[in-house]
């Protein structure tokens, strides 16, 4: 436990405000120390792409036509919850952004078309105020997919992708994103997230594609690559592509008690060796943008280290781009709130996210120019990157979104072929984790009882960022998605079999096996947080559901989704076959796949996943790479396939 909360609870009870002030910025001090950064101890980079001397020099061009006032506008980036299109005239931004709970007319089932026809209102009106014809950018969370938009494809979430082993495999998810981006009209996908989580507490566990910083590395750049095309070919950042994003620079992954927003206390070694890899990786394949992260390192807000964003990312990383602050992250640092803040970006942010205070921010921050508190270089400095991503994401030249190649395409988003590659995900990602007696794979011509109160449900096979934010939507706003129920069902009836949907595994007719599909409930950022790695703690009724299964002698195969490992020892013990399905999206299919074999008795996809994850034995997080703790139950790289021996020992349930 650290001392910092006890001495801000002091601080609270004790100071008046200017003692407070005071006593923080000791404080502050005290932390900034701590948190030095030794910039010459980490790797030197090479840009992925070179300097394009024509491009540069139409940047120095276009920089020395904007006004001040216009410069800050490149700087500041407004949520469509927030802005319209008029705003502009009066406020030229140079970005705006939809968050998770935003969409055209506030109707988050608003139509692709709408969301085209809101991006060409966007474009008109940035270009009637622009004075030098370039357009503003549009970011997107499309982290499995483009997952905001009801209809497109949405692929299993990172941790199951992790599972995969398969980069190949991540490039073909980040084409299939990048292109359905493209049909809605949208320039910028806020992904990959390359965090390297180690604490599963961590409501975005899910969003990390793995503890491995290896594997991370390997997948960031493989996505970047998807999603923005190879640099240096002529597809880079071509209409088939958009802007990709790593997130968040730098150490989310590594906050203690993996608080969402908390502080990460490695060493400058650790930093370096896990928590970059993924940032490493993509910059080398070229990512035009970085995100900020909310956390801090080793006491100090991430929005304002200088030395970790000016010195290491865009010194020793090479990074030439655009670097975004997070959703009103700015506001978090000593002395700044979500409308004013010169130190973020004298920290080196680029651009600030200020999704409702937008407004005031440019006023503030053009009176902070005036006073040179934001010094005229750094100004110039972040308008630059921003101009250069622009101009590199062909922006100049593209046209009206509508106009674009694969703009108003509706039939690509959600595609047979698209949806096919969400599905052979899933069917990658599927960790096996107990077989006994070799229950699976399961012949589909039977009586086949799914129970489990997520057996039914796309948006607990979905979990956080689908639709929205934290992931609420019913079945039928996914309209090619399939549930585990409906795949099963589906399967198993063509091979003469039956299904019977049943969640609280209730039954007339004698079912022969018993799949169970239940886990944890959408969430997404801290509102994912949890004390102990406990599943489910005070409310056993799944682990009841499957006991009572087997007790009438029922063979019963649990399916697991959740967006981490978590202590399930109990619900291990009560079945006989155990699969960690993880997050995986609206293609209930690939799960079928894998869990019956074709009508003629053939085996048609073994289970190939392995654990992304070290699996915990207990509430506790276990050792894993590098890591203190336990040794974990299943190690990362663990699962079974179908030639193994899937018999577990009884496991202690109590901890
Ligand atoms: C998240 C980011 C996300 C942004 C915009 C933030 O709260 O941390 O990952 O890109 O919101 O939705
Ligand atoms: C937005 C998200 C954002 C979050 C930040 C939500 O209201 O929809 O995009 O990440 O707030 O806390």
């Amino acid at each position: 436990m650290s001392r910092r909360p006890l001495r801000l609870a002091v601080y609270f009870l004790a100071c008046t405000p200017a003692v407070c002030a005071a006593a923080t910025s000791a404080a502050d001090k005290d932390r900034q120390g701590a948190a030095t950064v030794h910039p010459q101890r980490w790797p030197k980079l090479h840009p992925a792409l070179a300097r394009d001397p024509q491009l540069e020099a139409r940047v120095e061009q276009l920089l020395s036509r904007l006004t001040t006032a216009q410069k800050v506008g490149q700087l500041i980036q407004a949520d469509i919850g927030s802005i319209t299109p008029d705003d502009l005239q009066h406020y030229p931004l140079g970005s705006i952004l939809n968050g998770g709970n935003s969409s055209p007319r506030d109707d988050k089932l608003a139509a692709p078309s709408e969301w085209l026809a809101l991006a060409d209102r966007f474009y008109d009106a940035a270009m009637a105020a622009s004075p030098i014809g370039l357009p503003l950018l549009w970011g997107t969370d499309a982290v499995h997919g483009h997952n905001n938009i009801a209809g497109a494809t949405i692929f299993p979430h990172n941790i199951g992708l992790g599972a995969a082993r398969d980069p190949e495999l991540i490039r073909r998810i980040g084409e299939i994103t990048a292109l359905e981006v493209r049909v809605t009209g949208l320039d910028w996908a806020f992904s990959p997230t390359v965090a390297v989580a180690r604490d599963a507490r961590w409501g975005r566990t899910f969003e990390s594609y793995s503890e491995n910083p290896g594997l991370v590395r390997a997948y960031a750049a493989a996505m970047v690559e998807g999603l923005q095309g190879t640099p240096g070919t002529p597809q880079f950042l071509a209409a088939a592509h958009v802007l990709a994003t790593a997130k968040h620079f730098l150490g989310d992954g590594g906050t203690e008690g993996g608080r969402d927003q908390g502080d990460n206390p490695a060493p400058e070694s650790e930093l370096r060796a896990v928590d970059a890899a993924g940032y490493e990786a993509a910059i080398s394949a070229g990512a035009q943008t970085v995100m900020v992260s909310y956390s801090s390192w080793q006491g100090v807000k991430m929005h304002g280290n200088r030395g970790l964003l000016t010195s290491v990312l865009k010194g020793r990383m090479g990074f030439d781009g655009l670097l975004l602050g997070d959703w009103n992250g700015h506001a978090q640092l000593p002395g700044c709130t979500a409308v004013r803040c010169a130190v973020a970006i004298n920290a080196g942010i680029d651009v600030l996210m200020a999704p409702d205070g937008w407004r005031e921010l440019h006023d503030n921050t053009l009176g902070q120019v005036g006073s040179g508190e934001i010094p005229a270089a750094r100004l110039d400095d972040a308008v630059r990157r921003v101009l250069r991503v622009k101009l590199r994401a062909h922006l100049d030249t593209a046209g009206r979104p509508s106009s674009r190649p694969f703009a108003g395409h509706y039939e690509l988003l959600g595609a047979a072929a698209h949806r096919a590659v969400a599905r052979q995900a899933v069917r990658e990602s599927l960790v096996l984790l107990k077989n006994h007696d070799h229950l699976l794979p399961l012949a589909p011509p039977a009586h086949v009882l799914v129970a489990g109160d997520a057996a039914d449900s796309i948006a607990r096979q979905s979990g956080g960022w689908t639709i929205d934010w934290q992931g609420t939507e019913p079945n039928q706003d996914f309209p090619h998605g399939e549930t585990v129920y409906a795949a099963i069902a589906r399967c198993v009836r063509a091979a003469g079999g039956s299904a019977t949907l049943s969640p609280d595994g209730e039954f007339t007719a004698r079912p022969d096996v018993a799949v169970v599909v239940f886990g944890e409930h959408p969430y997404a950022e801290f509102a994912g947080d949890v004390a102990t790695l406990e599943y489910s703690p005070g409310d056993k009724h799944d682990l009841a559901l499957l006991r009572r299964l087997r007790a009438r002698e029922i063979p019963v195969v649990a399916v697991f989704l959740s967006g981490r490992p978590l202590w399930v020892n109990a619900e291990l013990n009560a079945s006989d076959s155990f699969v960690a399905a993880w997050l995986p999206g609206p293609e209930g299919g690939g799960i079928a796949d894998v869990l019956f074999r074709s009508a003629d008795g053939a085996v048609r996809y073994d289970f190939r996943g392995r654990l992304p994850f070290s699996w915990p034995r207990s509430p506790r997080p276990p050792a894993g790479d590098g890591r203190r703790g336990e040794p974990p139950l299943f190690p990362y790289g663990y699962g079974l396939s179908y030639g193994d021996d899937g018999n577990l020992p009884q496991l202690p349930e109590s901890d």
